[in-house]
């Protein structure tokens, strides 16, 4: 019951996310730490691709561009994300997006060569349970890929549980890697991705206290986890 009324809270969270734009203006935000899982990830042409908590899909287009002969579905648990990032892919045919909660993935098991996750695994209300779902719907030999900005081993992130009004799991690198393993993952790695976007001179939005912070912040850079599901 609890876990509804948290998967409810957030739904509502991420609606309004969804109708402000933040769908599409956070691609500006994490596309420059990205890149490099995207490079790192060697997708194949016929790769099936899981996007969870897609947002407004905008790296499920990138992820179709890359899988020509694949397919890139985003799952995500917020219906208006999902209603917009379908309306902005239309043009991808290899796309698709479901309404979906990580902890009960809408899929059989061993559906997907990849999966990944972008700011998103920090929200679930149940993180291991999120992880062990993504490892029942990867095949054998197929890998999921976690990137994640809130993480404990960065001090200049912290402050952000008081500005977002919905629990956060502040886990460090080695927790995520934990429930990778208590999953059942192999050849786990947790790694920093330096976010090489220039800061201002001056910063006048309400996640950092100045600029120095975003600065220091981006410097730490973002946690990239990742492990494959033995063959
Ligand atoms: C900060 S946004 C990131 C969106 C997108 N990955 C991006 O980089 O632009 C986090 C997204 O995760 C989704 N989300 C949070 N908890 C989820 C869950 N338990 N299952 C599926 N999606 C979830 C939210 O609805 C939201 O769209």
């Amino acid at each position: 019951m609890l876990q509804t009324g948290a998967n409810e809270a957030l739904r509502q969270e991420f609606n309004t996310w969804a109708e402000a734009g933040k769908g599409e203006s956070m691609e500006k935000e994490h596309r420059p730490i990205v890149e490099p899982m995207l490079a790192m990830m060697r997708l194949a042409p016929k790769d099936i691709v899981l996007d969870v908590g897609c947002g407004g899909g905008w790296l499920v287009r990138e992820l179709a561009s890359r899988v020509p002969q694949g397919r890139a579905i985003g799952m995500d648990l917020s219906d208006e994300m999902v209603e917009r990032g379908r309306r902005a892919s239309s043009s991808a045919k290899n796309t698709e997006f479901i309404v979906g909660n990580v902890d009960a993935i809408p899929r059989e098991a061993s559906s997907f060569d990849k999966v990944v996750s972008v700011e998103s695994s920090y929200y679930w209300p149940d993180p291991a349970a999120g992880i062990r779902e993504i490892f029942r719907v990867l095949r054998a030999g197929g890998a999921a890929w976690i990137l994640i900005n809130y993480f404990r081993d960065n001090p200049y992130c912290h402050q952000w549980a008081k500005l977002i009004p919905i629990p956060m799991h502040l886990l460090s690198g080695d927790e995520w890697a934990g429930l990778f393993r208590n999953a059942g993952f192999k050849e786990i790695v947790h790694r920093r991705i330096v976010d090489p976007t220039p800061t201002p001179e001056t910063y006048t939005g309400r996640w950092f206290r100045d600029a120095a912070e975003l600065a220091a912040f981006r410097r730490e850079g973002a946690l990239l986890v990742h492990g494959t599901k033995p063959s």
